[in-house]
């Protein structure tokens, strides 16, 4: 059985704050149904303490440029599935994990370069993997440090590298001077390597030190090779193009089913939809709104407030939604930008709009259940679980047609726009109204997003292709 060793920064239900997290909770479990053994490498954040987890090692000491880090290492088994949680008080006891109020934390480097050490120490001492699999560029460090520090290590020389890249908006770029805190001498720190206009780029090293490169979607894959989506590294994906592919990430059903789900007020499924409105009422006074919405659309938002979710869009056309009736209802928190069109359409249109700033996950469960229709323009979206999730709670999603938002929507479930321009946003908002309006056609909308699968095992099964591809088995 191929044992794959994966380094990420988030995985659910330990510590999340994106889509990240939902894959690395979900991903390992579904791998080893297909016959592939993965464990996980994360850190040991501020609260994360699960019930059952053990220490395992208490000192593990990280070198880096003559500096001793000190690590321990924690480990949790769930589902089958091996935890190993990276603990460095000084590094990962903090409020955030990657930021405080806004403003990323000037030691991300090291942080993440002492993470992905200790993740190869447990690969050298503890697991052995085939493969390792690591995720973003705060895991980027892994194959750069397997290749350069450990090239004739008997424990890593034959592992097989593949790095995922879940957002190339998000690069872990530095100024060049800290590849010396890094140990990165000027062999790699080169055009070829991590160097990229004459800062460090992690993510840039990791898609070169891979042995496959994968991202969360075909049209990702494809859109990250242009100019428009590539954030400057289409001109490298291009030349890696023959070990590049895109695998849709899948969606863990244990969690968003609205058959089961427990944080609802009300169940429902495809043959018993009366929970829904149930959920709906749930929502709309739990966010203060009284009878007179009752009987309008609603439209809601779960989702990290950066730019790259486009609701910029909605800025301009904002009075022209509400005026078609609409009762909008948004949950997300993130860039001070994204946060003021929301906070700002709710201080004019109090009757229409309410906004909840934060990160709530049972608030998310009630709004993909209790809204009619989910809102998604995105800029760009390597893959997006949003929207899937509404497919399954009968919230059709109006989307833009980008990334997995193209490869998991159609006119038949959902409504898209390609241009990316108010208008078009409002042109669509408009149509998915009209549709609403008409009953019997929506319930067929709702039934046949219902029914789609995207559940894990059809993309656990590509990724166990791809490593038994790359290790010859
Ligand atoms: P991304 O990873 O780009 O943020 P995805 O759609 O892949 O986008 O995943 C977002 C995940 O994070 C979903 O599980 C969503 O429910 C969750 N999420 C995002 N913002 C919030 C929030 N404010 N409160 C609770 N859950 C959130
Ligand atoms: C990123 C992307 C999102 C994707 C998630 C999981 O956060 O923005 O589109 O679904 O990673 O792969």
């Amino acid at each position: 059985m191929p044992k794959v060793l994966m380094i990420a920064s988030e995985a659910a239900p330990f510590a999340k704050s994106g889509g990240l997290a939902d894959v690395l909770g979900a991903l390992p479990a579904a791998l080893r149904r297909q016959g592939v053994e993965a464990s996980v490498v994360l850190p040991k954040y501020r609260g994360v303490h699960p019930a059952g987890i053990e220490k395992i090692w208490d000192d593990l000491p990280v070198w880096i440029n003559n500096f001793e880090h000190h690590t321990a290492i924690w480990l949790l088994r769930r589902d089958q599935v091996n935890f190993y949680f990276v603990d460095a008080p000084w590094f990962f006891d903090r409020d955030g994990f990657y930021a405080s109020y806004g403003n990323d934390y000037g030691d991300n480097h090291l942080r993440f370069a002492v993470f992905s050490l200790a993740a190869l120490s447990i690969a050298r001492q503890i697991e052995h993997p085939d493969v390792i699999h690591s995720h973003d560029w705060q895991a980027a460090l892994a194959p750069i440090y397997a290749r350069t520090w450990f090239p004739a290590d008997p424990a890593l020389s034959h592992v097989k590298h593949v790095f995922t890249i879940h957002n190339l908006g998000y690069q872990g770029r530095f100024a060049g001077e800290r590849r010396h805190e890094l140990g990165i001498d000027d062999r790699t720190f080169t055009p070829e390597g991590v160097e990229y206009f004459g800062d460090l780029n992690l993510m840039k090293g990791g898609i070169v030190a891979a042995d496959a490169v994968t991202t969360v979607s075909p049209t990702y894959a494809r859109e990250i090779q242009t100019a428009e989506h590539g954030f400057g590294l289409d001109g490298l994906l291009r030349a890696r193009a023959s070990v590049l592919s895109g695998i849709l990430n899948g969606v863990d059903y244990n969690d968003w089913n609205p058959a089961t789900d427990k944080l609802l007020p009300a169940n429902y499924d495809l043959a018993n939809l009366g929970g829904k409105a149930i959920c709906r009422r749930a929502l709309l006074e739990e966010m203060g709104f009284g009878p007179e919405v009752w009987d309008r659309p609603v439209i809601g938002v779960v989702s990290r407030f950066a730019e790259q979710k486009g609701f910029d869009l909605l800025q301009p056309i904002g009075d022209a939604v509400v005026a078609e009736g609409v009762t909008l209802i948004a949950l997300g928190n993130g860039e001070p930008h994204q946060e003021w069109i929301f906070h700002n359409l709710s201080e004019r249109h109090h009757g229409n709009v309410r906004v909840w700033h934060g990160y709530n996950n049972r608030l998310a469960h009630l709004i993909e259940a209790g809204a009619d229709m989910f809102l998604m323009p995105s800029r760009y979206e390597p893959c997006g679980l949003n929207q899937i999730y509404s497919l399954k709670y009968g919230t059709p999603p109006i989307v833009r047609a980008t990334g997995g938002l193209e490869d998991t929507i159609d006119e038949s479930t959902g409504f898209k726009f390609g241009e990316y321009s108010p208008e078009a946003l409002l042109h669509t908002i408009r149509w998915a109204l009209v549709n609403w309006r008409d009953r019997e056609g929506w319930l067929q909308r709702m039934r046949l997003g219902m029914g789609k699968d995207y559940s894990w095992d059809r993309s656990a099964c590509e990724y166990a292709a791809l490593y038994r591809g790359l290790l010859g088995t």
